[in-house]
């Protein structure tokens, strides 16, 4: 049972993500936590400039649910400002994918909030709308944006990206567009491109059921999980009662009990002996 309960648990995590990821960052967030694809999110960390942090844990929409996402906890908080950068660290060269993370929790309407991001100083997504045709108000939202590291540059779609990569560090920038402020509520770098892209278009298309399943695993596993506690407090306390039953018999007391008993017993035999004789006895003098 407890071998089942670990077996499902991996099929679980992998049916989820298969991401090699390199980093993660809860922008806003105060604490690392595990996702549920079983990858830590840091702290928020690495920016700076112009920017401020939300915090939407008690907002109804977000109370509502997260649509889109099994790790609602990244969209509860998130960095927005008139400019602003994150420095993350990648030691080694080699291609990179970059998910950013977004929910829209303000604004009803596509348009409405609609932002820039670079790398260095290149702009690589222009008035982003995190709202769109697939995408409404309390949605997360995953672009994925790649790239490759060579000799301390960064490449995207081929080009180099000034000042992108600085002593070790590459440098994403929030830059405001067509409408209001930008906002980023996640930010994970994935080794390699092949980072899930149309998995998570699956997701999205097939988010009802996906979810229904999801709660059923999820109650699933609470059942195994307990299932595997029950089996282990038996288990623990047999082999002390076994334990308890001989060393009760080799005790005195025990030693008394079963020397009585034998005691008896041989009495009993020797009665029943006597009595067969007797009645041979009695047959034979017939
Ligand atoms: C983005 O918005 C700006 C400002 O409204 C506009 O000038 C520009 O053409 C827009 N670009 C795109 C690609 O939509």
């Amino acid at each position: 049972m407890i071998i089942l309960f670990f077996i499902s648990l991996i099929t679980f995590v992998n049916s989820l993500s298969l991401k090699q990821v390199l980093m993660a960052i809860d922008c806003g967030g105060q604490e690392s936590f595990n996702s549920k694809e079983g990858f830590l999110y840091q702290d928020d960390q690495y920016f700076s400039g112009d920017s401020r942090v939300s915090d939407y844990t008690y907002n109804d929409v977000v109370y509502a649910g997260i649509a889109y996402t099994f790790t609602p906890r990244v969209y509860f908080t998130e960095r927005h400002g008139n400019s602003f950068d994150y420095n993350l660290p990648i030691n080694k060269n080699g291609q990179y994918t970059i998910i950013l993370q977004f929910v829209e929790l303000y604004f009803e309407n596509e348009g409405e909030r609609q932002f820039d991001i670079y790398i260095g100083t290149k702009r690589v997504i222009q008035n982003l709308s995190i709202i769109d045709n697939k995408h409404q108000k309390g949605s997360a939202k995953e672009v994925f944006i790649y790239i490759d590291i060579k000799e301390d540059k960064v490449f995207h779609q081929g080009q180099e990206c000034n000042k992108g990569f600085i002593n070790g560090k590459l440098k994403i920038g929030f830059r405001k567009g067509a409408a209001d402020l930008p906002k980023v509520d996640g930010i994970v770098i994935v080794k390699g491109h092949n980072a899930g892209e149309e998995e998570r278009n699956h997701l999205i298309d097939n988010w009802e059921q996906l979810l229904e399943e999801n709660k059923k695993k999820e109650a699933e596993l609470e059942r195994a999980e307990l299932e595997a506690q029950n089996m282990i407090v038996p288990d623990s306390v047999e082999p002390e009662e076994g334990e308890g039953l001989i060393s009760f018999l080799l005790s005195p007391i025990g030693f008394g009990i079963i020397g009585f008993g034998m005691a008896v017993f041989g009495i009993l035999m020797f009665a029943g002996e006597n009595q067969d004789q007797k009645n041979k006895k009695i047959k034979k003098s017939k």
